[in-house]
């Protein structure tokens, strides 16, 4: 009981100082000086937070504007080359229980050595924390750090039988507690990696069926 009041002196000091942070924040607060003084801080003569903005200037291309690069050679500017077709809308969800928009898809990009050679450079770039260089998630540097995380074996038989579209739309939108990667690799970049994916199956000894 003895010491009970210097206790409580830390107590009543955050609960004004709460009291006094919730007062202060509140707009009815402000509109009292504004009563008695005639203006306040909130009511200012300065721009508020995107009004009145700027145009973006003529030509600029929105970032947003379509993840889709003219062709498979060229760097994806945000531009939509308006003769090519473009890639069908999916969700995560569509890809989970392989819906057929998914499924369906059509890889329009050759595996030329080229290609072959972009997709590696990419999956090594993206893939490889989790899938490992030769798409055997066991062997990733995750594997040991992560042991619960079920790192798919990308060049086993079980995901050589997946469709093209299938792998395109796990890389795109992600799958369970694979992240997406739709913002980060473009439309054609996509298929290059599913080409490279499709070497490694093949030198794993798991060809795509009808291969
Ligand atoms: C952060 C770790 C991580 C990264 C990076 C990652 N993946 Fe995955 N991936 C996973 C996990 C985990 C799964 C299993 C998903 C699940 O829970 O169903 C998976 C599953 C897959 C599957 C499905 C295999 C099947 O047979 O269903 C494909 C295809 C795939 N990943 C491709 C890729 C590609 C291509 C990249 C590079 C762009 C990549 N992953 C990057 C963690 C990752």
């Amino acid at each position: 009981m003895a010491d009970r009041p210097r206790s409580r002196t830390p107590v009543r000091f955050v609960a004004v100082a709460l009291l006094a942070g919730l007062v202060s924040a509140c707009s009815p607060f402000d509109d009292l000086m504004v009563a008695i003084f005639g203006r306040s801080m909130r009511d200012q003569r300065s721009f508020d937070p995107y009004e009145n903005t700027l145009l973006p200037p003529e030509g600029s291309v929105p970032f947003s504007a379509g993840n889709f690069s003219a062709g498979p050679d060229q760097v994806s500017l945000g531009q939509p080359d308006p003769s090519a077709e473009m890639p069908p809308f999916f969700t995560a969800t569509e890809v989970l229980t392989q819906a057929p928009v998914v499924m369906e898809m059509v890889n329009p990009v050759e595996a030329t050595a080229e290609s072959l050679a972009r997709g590696e450079r990419l999956y090594n770039r993206f893939c490889t924390p989790c899938h490992s260089a030769d798409g055997v998630g066991a062997n990733a540097a995750l594997a040991p750090l992560h042991p619960m995380v079920p790192l798919f074996n990308l060049s086993s038989a079980a995901t050589a039988i997946r469709p093209d579209g299938y792998m395109y739309g796990v890389i795109r939108v992600g799958r369970g507690l694979m992240p997406a990667y739709g913002h980060q690799i473009p439309h054609y970049d996509r298929w290059h990696m599913v080409n490279y994916i499709r070497q490694m199956q093949e030198q794993a000894g798991n060809p795509a069926p009808g291969e």
